[in-house]
């Protein structure tokens, strides 16, 4: 029996008071996620139950219990405490998928201080203007990525620590770095939580848009009665599951549902921190006789190519329900692997800002391959007009998606930039930015995004921070930014380049600008293919047309160019 029930009934008979109840949890109480994924699991009797199996790239394990799990967050907090950050303050998480982030995570949030995590991955471009934004306090990182931090520590007078959770025994550390050993440091047994509630700051996550920096997306420790039953209903965890979530906490699937939806139902996750290969994750899954597996498209379709021969070298009968986030997830991945794994992967539908699950297929419903389902209960979502903003009367329109805001797991602002944040409002409708249609059953299928914003293997890139890191080459004079198709990530970046007086293009300058995004940004962000062009598209006003480079990318029509310069 799925922990959902009946779907339509679930709808009928919903409210968010049900999360409330399973968590013990009253209205103007305390509420504090740290406590909640780790103490509130203990005091259930579960001390000793495993939280977190992880393994590394050499294939050595480490494992922590629910009762680790609350004394390392504790000392974490602790520590962070005895630094004298306070509360409300940004405390930065900048690791590899180590034990350390997801403790962290809850230590940080134990002692009241905004966790920003970032991804492991970024550059110190990337880095810098995210912390420079939340003007972060603290960083929490690993011996091999601290020298990006170094790079750019004298731009940042408000980051009074780099806390280096591997640094070398005895060696010392630079003014500003001090070194933090989970394992051997002190364990607190007894921690005073600081007291947060439901409209207390709790994680800020960077999500990129077409346009300007990064932006913080603020939310708050309520949003746990989202990730919960979130977690519950369409993870569908259960008390004998060994759940697997892919995602790295540098986003947001990452942490809604690989620390807060896993440990606040006190199943036992494990985590895998190594490249991907497909016989690596088959094994992986064996070895750990994996469950419940919650992965994305981008994966999925590299598993498709890897064949189906490499499947039958391992045993994954263990394997009782799968689901899927971050693109679209399109009807031969969901048909395959039905025919490979004897389920199919479930569609999950949501974003950074709405912190939980928005749209989804449940275990048990009718599923439509290609189709991302229907609201989690308690979503009020639709398709709306782009230019009445008003709910189609008929099924089957293109419009975009509008969903009523009010869920507990909403975002609470733009970091400092309110402005954008009311921005995402229309009629009372909040507005992804996403398009899509819904069929007479009520099925969402997605369209597209309604903006330039890249998402290449389920990650946002914006078209405007690799333009601005181009810029930055000594070769390029103009650049245009757009997604070009890819069977795998199904889009990557390209850049369209004008270079300036001296300079001509070739594989080595193709190679040099690469390479130099990929350091000052991520590897994700690296243009898979530069082409050199004259002269960008541009309107009369100068404005350059990546609609236009766009189409050209997807042999799309080109449309309206009446207000173009050049053609
Ligand atoms: C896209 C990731 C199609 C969408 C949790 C959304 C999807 C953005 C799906 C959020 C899906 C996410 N089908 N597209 N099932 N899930 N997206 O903030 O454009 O990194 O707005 O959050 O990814 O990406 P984000």
């Amino acid at each position: 029996m799925s922990n959902i029930g009946s779907y339509d009934e679930r709808v009928n008979n919903f409210n968010w008071d049900i999360a409330e109840k399973e968590l013990d949890f009253k209205p103007g109480n305390m509420i504090n996620i740290g406590w909640y994924c780790s103490d509130r699991i203990c005091r259930m009797g579960k001390s000793g139950k495993t939280a977190l199996i992880w393994e590394g790239s050499a294939g050595n394990e480490k494992r922590y219990t629910y009762d680790d799990l609350r004394l390392n967050s504790n000392t974490i907090g602790h520590f962070l405490r005895s630094l004298g950050i306070m509360p409300g303050e940004r405390v930065c998480l900048f690791m590899d998928k180590i034990p350390e982030l997801y403790i962290g995570f809850l230590g940080i949030l134990k002692m009241g201080a905004i966790a920003q995590p970032l991804f492991s991955a970024f550059g110190d471009e990337s880095l810098f203007v995210r912390l420079d934004n939340a003007q972060t306090t603290a960083i929490i990182t690993q011996k091999k990525h601290a020298p990006k931090v170094r790079k750019i520590m004298d731009k940042m007078p408000y980051l009074k620590h780099m806390i280096i959770v591997d640094a070398d025994p005895g060696k010392p550390l630079p003014e500003r770095e001090v070194a933090f050993d989970m394992e051997r440091a002190e364990k607190i047994d007894r921690f005073e939580l600081h007291p947060t509630y439901a409209e207390t700051a709790s994680v800020l996550h960077y999500t990129s848009g077409t346009t300007g920096q990064p932006k913080g997306v603020k939310h708050v420790h309520y949003s746990l009665i989202s990730q919960y039953l979130t977690a519950k209903w369409v993870l569908d965890l259960q008390e004998s599951d060994i759940y697997w979530c892919t995602a790295d906490p540098g986003w947001v699937t990452g942490t809604s549902y690989g620390i807060m939806g896993a440990f606040s139902n006190g199943v036992t996750q494990c985590v895998l921190d190594a490249g991907f290969s497909a016989d690596n994750w088959y094994r992986f899954i064996e070895k750990h006789k994996v469950s419940m597996w919650y992965s994305a498209p981008t994966a999925i379709r590299s598993l498709m190519k890897a064949g189906d021969e490499v499947i039958k070298k391992y045993d994954l009968s263990t394997l009782r329900h799968l689901a899927s986030v971050g693109e679209p997830l399109n009807s031969e991945a969901v048909i395959w692997s039905e025919k490979v794994f004897g389920k199919p992967f479930l569609d999950t539908y949501w974003q950074t800002e709405t912190g939980s699950i928005m749209i989804t297929n449940f275990p048990g419903m009718k599923i439509k391959p290609g189709s991302m389902g229907k609201p989690f209960p308690g979503i009020t979502a639709t398709v709306i007009d782009a230019e009445t903003f008003e709910p189609f009367a008929e099924p089957g329109k293109i419009g975009l998606i509008a969903i009523r805001p009010g869920w507990p797991s909403m975002m609470r602002t733009y970091w400092n930039n309110e402005t954008t944040y009311q921005n995402k409002f229309r009629n009372g409708w909040y507005l992804p930015g996403d398009r899509s249609s819904i069929d007479k059953e009520g099925y969402f299928w997605f369209v597209g995004r309604d903006d330039d914003v890249i998402n290449t293997g389920g990650h946002l890139v914006s078209p405007f921070e690799v333009e601005s890191a181009l810029l930055e080459h000594p070769a390029v004079a103009e650049s245009a930014v757009v997604a070009k198709p890819d069977f795998v990530n199904m889009e990557v970046v390209k850049a369209f380049v004008t270079l300036k007086p001296g300079f001509t293009g070739s594989k080595d300058l193709d190679l040099d600008i690469m390479n130099f995004v990929r350091k000052k940004l991520s590897p994700l962000a690296m243009p898979q293919e530069i082409e050199f062009i004259d002269n960008l598209p541009k309107t009369r006003s100068g404005k350059i047309m990546r609609r236009i480079l766009h189409a050209k990318e997807w042999g799309e029509e080109i449309g309206d160019t009446s207000t173009l310069e050049n053609d």
